[in-house]
Order: C-alpha cells, then structure tokens, then sequence
C-alpha cells in the first residue's frame, strides 16, 4: 500500500464528527487547522494535524508540497445529468434573446432536444459523453458525483445511460419520469411503460429513482405511482420540485420519506417549515436559477429553520450548463445568504448524505476515502471568494494524486 504525504498546507478544513447530515449551526461549524498535514495510506485518510504534530514517517511516502495551498474534502455534486449527447447552444442563444425556458420545451424543444441526440449517440457515445462530463467536474474539484439518466425515455437509451454512468465512476439515477417522449404523449400510459418495461432493470443499476414534479411534466398522483413502484423495487427516492411552481413536492417527497427534494426555486415559507421538520434534504441548485434567470432558492431560511440543505450544479445542457462546486458556492454565498463554511458543508458532508456515503467521504478524518480538494490559496474560504477563478490547485481521489 503506498502512502501519500500533503505537507505545510497553509490550512485544512473539515467538519467535526461523524454526524450527518448538518443542520442549522453545525452546518457551518468547519474546523480550520492551520499549518497542516494530511497523510493517506492506501486509498483511506490514515491522519490530518498540525505539521508540529507530524509523526515521523518510516517507509516509502510520496510527499506533495502543499505550500500556500489549503485542503477540503473532495467536492461532492449530488444532482447532475452528466449523461446527455449533443448541445443546446442554439437554445440558449433563443433564450438570452427573450424565448422562455418552459415555452421552448412545450414547442417540443429544449429537453426533448437532447432526448433526440441522447438517443442517436449509441452506448459508446454515451460513455465518452459521461467520461468527458466527468473530466471537466473533476477540474473543477468535483471527486464524487451523480449522475442521472432521463434523456433517453426509451427502454435501450435508458438503461445505456444507466450503464454508462455507473461504468464510468458515477452514481446512478434513475430519472425515468423526466419528460414525456413523443410516442408515449400521455403520462399516464407512458408511465404503464416506463414501470413496467424498463424500472425491473434500471432497480439493478441504478441506486435511486428521480421525478420532475411540475406543470407540463408530471403531477403529483403520477409522481406517487412512479415514486411508489421505484421505491418497492429498492430504490432511494428524489424529486425534482418546486422549480417553476409549489406542485406538492414537498409534502409528497415528506410522505414518502424521500432521500431529497432538488431545486426549490419556488418554495415559499410553508415549505421551508415542512422541509425542516423532516428527514428530507434540500438540494440547491443556483446555478440554474442563474442560468435560467429564476429566483434564487430561500438557502438562509432552510438553514436557519433548521432543514438538511445540500448544493449541487444541477450540470445539464438546458438548464445548467455549469459544473463548478466552486462556482455554486459563490452563489450560495452571494444570493442565498449562507456564509462560505455552510457552502462547504453543503456541497461535501450533506450532499455525501444525499448519496448514502456520508460515512465514506465529505470528510478529511482517519478512515474516510482520501478524496481531497486543494485549493490554489492560503485561506480555504478563496473556494466561494474567487468567484468564477481558478481556485483549484488539484485533486487526490483514493490516495492518488489526479
Ligand atoms: O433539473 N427540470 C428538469 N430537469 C433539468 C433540466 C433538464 C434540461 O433542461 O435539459 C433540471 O433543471
Ligand atoms: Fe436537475
């Protein structure tokens, strides 16, 4: 087993304990040791501490010189659809022209678009896609991520998707009530064939189910059926809520014990006291309402109401073609009202929470997968500071320096 010494960073953040999910305070409890080390056996962290409290090391170490660098747990983006061929380039130049983004998809563009060129692009295309997404989100910090199916809508598309995802390093998704393709035009008889013909396979690749509660999409009954089937076949339940309008997102996501509610751009006050009392997480994702010109999510009220609240990019060609934790949390501190350690949290121990891992990574402590991010500044806090810089000096994923 080979170890990996990072020495003389100028800090290193994590959270205390094993606990997560966070909320309220402890969201926003990181601890900073300045003057650092961190020491990986293997693919584990075997020690963090002040570099006075350095043991002395016998044996073969690879040491990295982390001078005027800091070090965070590896980024952990919960929420993205990595797996999409082609573009919406074109789409987007009609929208900064004043075209709205709902009217767009209800013309039979916009994520039926992708669902066009997702289904050409063939297994083989769809790996290279998810292999390329996930390079570029490695750049950006990112050591963990989601990835959900939901441009394919066809039975071979879907679970391709599913495949490639999973082969390529990321967590699946199963996003199998996304939109209506063309010859399936009603929900309801679409939904007879995406739980019958595609959900027995897609419970063996995929480690969650997600649902886009909204107008034009799905309602809540048809959002019920498919959660309920998903969630009988083993699999942990997501929605996609509140984006354009309160649809009973949130209610539906406490009723059934969901693992999260995603975007909540439209949630008012009721939700944020509903959210807060239940176990389910609420993922941000400002990037998209940037991108969309929306508003911004209620991110101070969650946390200080106490909910779980998670960040995440929300990486799509439509919506969010966007990446960067980085950038996320600039947003998060400079539209939600969340202080740069609440980011943090939010994107690393929370969001490894919204993917069952929280005892596995978010973390830099003995034991915990030796994912790091290091970042290119003396203080940690340049990660949400340098907004749109190039805050990231590298990665280690699994002990190895990427
Ligand atoms: O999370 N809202 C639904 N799905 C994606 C967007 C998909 C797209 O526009 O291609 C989202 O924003
Ligand atoms: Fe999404």
């Amino acid at each position: 087993m080979s170890r990996l010494l990072v020495r003389d960073l100028a800090q290193l953040v994590t959270f205390p304990g094993t606990a997560a999910p966070l909320r309220g305070k402890a969201l926003g409890a990181v601890e900073v040791v300045e003057d650092a080390f961190l020491l990986c056996d293997g693919e584990r962290i075997e020690a963090v501490g002040r570099m006075r409290d350095l043991p002395e090391l016998v044996g073969d170490v690879e040491e990295v010189d982390g001078r005027g660098f800091s070090a965070a747990p590896g980024l952990v983006d919960c929420h993205t659809h990595a797996c999409f061929a082609g573009d919406r380039v074109e789409e987007f130049s009609l929208r900064a022209a004043g075209a709205g983004y709902e009217e767009l998809h209800a013309a039979g563009g916009g994520i039926l678009s992708t669902v066009r060129a997702t289904r050409e692009a063939g297994e083989d295309g769809l790996r290279a896609a998810v292999r390329r997404h996930l390079a570029w989100m490695r750049r950006a910090g990112t050591t963990t991520a989601e990835a959900k199916s939901g441009y394919g809508l066809d039975r071979g598309t879907e679970l391709a998707s599913l495949r490639a995802i999973r082969d390529e390093g990321a967590v699946p998704t199963w996003l199998g009530a996304h939109a209506l393709p063309p010859e399936h035009p009603d929900a309801d008889e679409y939904l007879d064939f995406a739980l019958t013909e595609v959900l027995p396979e897609a419970a063996h690749l995929a480690e969650a189910a997600d649902v886009f509660l909204e107008r034009g999409a799905f309602d809540v009954a048809q959002a019920r059926r498919y959660l309920e089937a998903c969630r009988d076949a083993g699999l942990v339940l997501r929605l996609h809520g509140d984006q354009f309008t309160e649809s009973g997102a949130i209610p539906l996501a406490v009723e059934l014990e969901a693992r999260s509610v995603d975007h909540l751009e439209a949630t008012g006050e009721e939700g944020v006291h509903a959210l807060a009392r239940s176990d389910v997480a609420g993922v941000l994702l400002p990037a998209s309402a940037l991108f969309l010109g929306r508003p911004m999510p209620p991110g101070r009220a969650l946390v200080d109401a106490g909910a779980v609240v998670a960040l995440a990019t929300d990486f799509n060609p439509g919506s969010s073609f966007c990446e960067s934790l980085p950038l996320v949390c600039s947003l998060a501190c400079t539209q939600l009202g969340m202080a740069p350690a609440e980011a943090l949290g939010a994107c690393t121990v929370n969001a490894a929470h919204v993917l069952g891992r929280a005892d596995r990574i978010g973390r830099l402590a003995p034991g915990y997968r030796a994912d790091v991010l290091l970042i290119a500044a003396s203080d940690w806090r340049y990660v949400a500071y340098h907004l749109g810089g190039q805050v990231v000096a590298g990665t280690i994923v699994g002990g190895h320096r990427d």
